[in-house]
């Protein structure tokens, strides 16, 4: 596909993430994922490992594990590849433009993290499973799902709530509560997220990205309600957290 061709497809399609294709071309992503990969401390080499990437949608991450040397990446999704209310109609035209235009061999996977097991897709040496968690109504349930087809390092992103509150709790938005998005059901903060990364069977697990301080919170919660962005309380309560969790 040549330069011209590959912008224009790209310019058809509605992005979630920021994907250079090559040639010069870089998706209009809503979301600016480069600037999101380092925070996540994907390790810098992984060859010969097998990946499964939950919850993919373009496969930003996907694809950056491949480039990273991984022997086999499978993509998992299905909310945002044909879920109301998610994708943007377009099923995951997006995930296969940027896998033709990159030259990759991710596989793709069309199934509901409720329905991980080893019999259904075996177990896969890192487990990304970033931005997910919270979008689940059920997600200890989820995480053992998530942990039977984790053989080594899982790397959770997701959004926490209730932070500074001093032992494992979670806050539950019914309906929109959370950024007017019905799909978003718990923000549970780090000690709740260790806890239950322990009791699905972690051995170990790091915080990558501890809670900020009391102070820089308010001081973050201020800047982002005068910009209209969230209340005071809410916004000193919530952050965005990383944690790398190993069996044995
Ligand atoms: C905020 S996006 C995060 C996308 C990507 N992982 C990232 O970090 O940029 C949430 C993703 O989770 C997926 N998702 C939501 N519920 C899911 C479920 N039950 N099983 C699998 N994926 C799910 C959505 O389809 C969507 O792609």
């Amino acid at each position: 596909m040549n330069r011209d061709e590959l912008q224009s497809q790209a310019n058809a399609l509605r992005w979630y993430h920021t994907i250079d294709l090559g040639q010069g071309v870089v998706t209009r992503g809503v979301d600016n994922t480069p600037e999101r990969l380092p925070r996540v401390q994907l390790p810098e080499d992984l060859s010969g490992r097998s990946v499964l990437d939950i919850g993919a949608w373009d496969g930003f991450f996907s694809f950056e594990a491949e480039r990273r040397g991984a022997a086999r990446v499978v993509a998992c999704d299905y909310y945002s590849w044909h879920g109301v209310g998610w994708g943007t109609g377009q099923g995951k035209a997006g995930f296969q433009l940027a896998r033709t235009a990159l030259n990759s061999r991710v596989e793709d996977l069309d199934l509901d993290v409720l329905n991980l097991s080893p019999n259904a897709v075996g177990t896969f040496d890192v487990v990304l499973f970033l931005g997910v968690l919270y979008h689940l109504p059920n997600p200890l349930l989820a995480l053992e799902r998530v942990a039977s087809v984790s053989k080594g390092l899982l790397i959770l992103e997701t959004v926490v709530d209730m932070v500074g509150i001093g032992r494992p709790a979670a806050a539950f938005y019914p309906d929109g509560e959370l950024n007017n998005d019905p799909t978003n059901w718990w923000g549970p903060n780090h000690a709740a997220v260790q806890g239950m990364l322990a009791s699905v069977g972690f051995t170990r697990v790091e915080v990558i990205t501890p809670a900020p301080s009391a102070p820089y919170r308010a001081a973050r919660a201020v800047y982002h309600r005068l910009r209209g962005k969230n209340t005071l309380a809410a916004g000193f309560r919530q952050d965005r957290a990383v944690f790398h969790a190993y069996k044995a």
